[in-house]
């Protein structure tokens, strides 16, 4: 049977050549099925447009919370900012509305796949009362890189940029004057459709809501203990562990709680036989300890291989110490490095200071790690919360963000 059919297939597989004089007269003749143009015109997935922008202002606000109280992440503003997208019309106008819930089908994929991902980022209120955001391009690079992984849509990052400002602003009175108070902002993106199907979601919704925050250090640093973790692994070369998606959080918990019981207050993600170290708990990590054959101080933190993610705090630590270490004849290094580089360092009296780094803590000093049930002493004395380096890059850093040194990184809303 397929024999008898395959010749006459074959033929009629065949198309007629067209001729390159015939070739205008094909494409011009209309046919009755063939989309208009101005249909087209009308299905061309629209871009973010923050010009069509509206605001619904909440009829009941609330009293700014005593900032003394306020505990990460408790606490939301009146408002959040919303946009949904359709795979046929791209981005609808956003809106700013009052804070509520979200009303979504049982069915939809956020639930089921984890079509999820998420931002992290503050804006800080200067001296003179202005709005400032901090490197908000590098948040929204990465939530669009974040975003394009799990297929969900991207966006024109200095359109939502602008939003995010409008809607910041819009919640000032929120930002509690004090040094070392922010708004802790939230950007989040998750897959809409209603389906069960494992597809592309047609469908997204993209919101912002805002939390005040206070200092990560109240009363000054803590230095912290981490557990290495060599039974479990947060990110992988060709995962998805350099991007920031909710589905990336979840299983880090109950390691963390297993560090906990053994009185550690965070993970240190090791990776491969060699132990390379990565990140600690949601923090990119940083070393510095002194070169085994120059002395030379160097200061390491991991390479951008996959296993970590891309940090908007790491970036900055690493400019700041072009900036201001190397002329001291520091040695800057985005390079791997093992549990025993680091366990060798500690013996031989070459460590210097290890901190975490990230949004909400800016540094968190450490102050021992256990390896294999050996304690691994990162370099401060008993007294000392902090090494110089970690306190120094706070500094910085936050100078920048509140806007004491006016800077590019640094964005008025
Ligand atoms: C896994 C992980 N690593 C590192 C960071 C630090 O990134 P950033 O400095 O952009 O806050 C975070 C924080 O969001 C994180 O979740």
């Amino acid at each position: 049977m397929l024999r008898q059919l395959l010749p006459r297939c074959g033929r009629a597989l065949r198309a007629p050549a067209i001729r390159p004089s015939q070739l205008s007269l094909a494409v011009q003749v209309p046919r009755w099925y063939s989309i208009k143009p101005e249909a087209a015109s009308a299905a061309k997935p629209l871009g973010l447009d923050p010009s069509k922008l509206s605001i619904t202002k909440t009829t009941s606000p609330k009293t700014p919370k005593d900032p003394a109280t306020l505990v990460f992440g408790r606490e939301f503003t009146d408002h959040m900012l919303t946009m949904e997208w359709t795979k046929t019309d791209g981005w609808l106008a956003p809106t700013i509305q009052p804070y509520q819930n979200l009303s979504l089908d049982p069915a939809t994929c956020v639930f089921h796949y984890a079509f999820e991902c998420f931002e992290g980022m503050k804006a800080y209120k200067d001296k003179n009362g202005n709005i400032r955001l901090f490197r908000p391009d590098k948040n929204m690079e990465r939530f669009n890189k974040s975003a394009a992984r799990i297929a969900l849509p991207t966006f024109d990052p200095a359109a939502l940029i602008e939003l995010i400002a409008k809607f910041t602003k819009l919640e000032e009175r929120f930002i509690p004057n004090e040094r070392g108070y922010s708004l802790y902002l939230r950007p989040t993106l998750i897959g809409t459709q209603k389906t069960l199907g494992v597809n592309p979601p047609g469908s997204a919704l993209l919101y912002v809501i805002a939390s005040p925050v206070g200092p990560y250090y109240p009363t000054g640093f803590k230095a912290v203990s981490l557990e290495a973790t060599d039974y479990a692994v947060r990110a992988w070369p060709g995962g998805v562990g350099d991007k920031k998606l909710g589905a990336n959080y979840a299983p880090c918990i109950v390691p963390q709680m297993e560090a906990a019981s053994r009185g550690f207050q965070q993970n240190l993600w090791l990776f491969g036989p060699e132990e390379y170290v990565t990140e600690v708990g949601t923090m990119n990590l940083f070393v510095a300890m002194k070169d085994k054959e120059t002395g030379q101080k160097e200061l390491i933190t991991a390479p951008l291989d996959g296993t970590i993610l891309e940090g908007v705090t790491r970036d900055s630590i690493l400019s700041l110490a072009r900036e201001k270490l190397a002329p001291d004849g520091w040695k800057i290094s985005e390079r791997k490095l093992t549990m025993r580089d680091l366990y060798e360092a500690s013996l031989d009296g070459r460590m210097i200071e290890v901190f975490g780094a990230g949004t909400a803590a800016v540094v968190s000093p450490v102050r021992k790690i256990s390896w294999k049930g050996k304690p691994v002493d990162c370099g401060l004395n008993d007294n000392e919360e902090s090494g110089e380096i970690a306190l120094r890059m706070k500094n910085w850093i936050e100078a920048r963000q509140y806007g004491d040194e006016e800077h590019e990184w640094s964005y008025v809303c």
